[in-house]
């Protein structure tokens, strides 16, 4: 197998690109040549961001809290490129009230975890065929407080702090998910990490209304740019540094030991069998 030479000539796909993280990412990647491909469900926000590019980038839309707008946009992807190199989902909301994506899920649950779960599985045979390939999924380090409510994941017996309980056990199942995924991964030359950006300045909660919006434009004054939050996925994207490492949580370029409920094994099979339980309704709808 080749070995890993950086990201030049390379096709990624990015989520979330339009805003952030994800922007700053894309800006970076562009100018450092790799063939980009972002992903955003704006086709307003999504051209814009390309057109502002410094390299020409393809685009692709799709809501990511819908099922068949995942898999249609996972079909896309892998019919349109003979090869996908890095896959980034990096996509990711929160949601202060209890809300249903269209397939009946609660709505944080669909966007942080079942999108990047249901794109990367049905990508997977693309990346491997790609191979070296790299997934990288954007999760934090608010899932320390969290343990994943396997007797609840829609929320229907509480959805407190205003969905921050919930969007920390998202981001709990983004490392368990990244674990279980490079298991299955081994020694098909895919690794799968994932990563915490730091407290970042971005539009993060500015859809949950104006006291949030308020609360984080005053936090945003202790807040990292988004291009300091984009540093160590662009990183992790393009370093040869990381070719042997998969399964892993990283912090500021640094490997870093998640909580104890992220490395718990069995709860990760445990998520990964209701995952596709919860992704498998809509399989025949595509
Ligand atoms: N900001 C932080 O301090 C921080 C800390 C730790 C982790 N994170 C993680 O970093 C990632 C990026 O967040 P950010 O801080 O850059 O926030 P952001 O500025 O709000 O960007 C979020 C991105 O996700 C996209 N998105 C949200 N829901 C979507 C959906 N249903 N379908 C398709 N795209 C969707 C947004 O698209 P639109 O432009 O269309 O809204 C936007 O491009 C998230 O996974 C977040 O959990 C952020």
């Amino acid at each position: 197998m080749q070995q890993w030479s950086g990201v030049a000539g390379k096709r990624v796909v990015i989520t979330g690109a339009t805003s952030g993280i994800g922007l700053a990412a894309a800006r970076r990647l562009a100018q450092m040549g790799a063939q980009l491909t972002i992903v955003g469900r704006s086709s307003a926000r999504t051209q814009h961001v390309a057109e502002a590019m410094s390299a020409p980038v393809d685009t692709c839309l799709a809501d990511l809290s819908s099922q068949s707008d995942v898999r249609h946009l996972a079909h896309q992807l892998a019919e349109r490129y003979p090869a996908i190199h890095v896959l980034i989902n990096n996509a990711g909301a929160m949601y202060a009230s209890r809300q249903l994506s269209a397939d009946g899920v609660e709505l944080t649950w669909a966007v942080n975890h079942l999108a990047p779960f249901l794109l990367s599985s049905v990508l997977l045979d693309k990346l491997k065929d790609s191979a070296p390939a790299r997934i990288i999924t954007t999760s934090s380090a608010a899932h320390y407080r969290a343990q994943i409510p396997f007797d609840d994941l829609s929320g229907e017996q509480g959805y407190p702090m205003m969905g921050f309980r919930r969007y920390g056990e998202t981001k709990l199942a983004n490392i368990l998910f990244t674990r279980a995924l490079a298991r299955r991964l081994s020694g098909t030359g895919v690794t799968a990490n994932c990563f915490h950006p730091g407290f970042v300045g971005t539009g993060f909660n500015h859809n949950n209304g104006w006291l949030m919006r308020a609360i984080m434009s005053v936090g945003h004054m202790f807040a990292r740019s988004p291009e300091r939050g984009a540093d160590t996925l662009v990183w992790l994207a393009d370093s040869p540094e990381v070719s042997g490492i998969s399964g892993a949580y990283f912090v500021d370029r640094r490997e870093v030991r998640p909580s104890p409920a992220a490395r718990d094994e069995s709860a990760a099979e445990r998520l990964w069998r209701i995952s596709e339980e919860q992704v498998s309704a809509s399989a025949t709808a595509v």
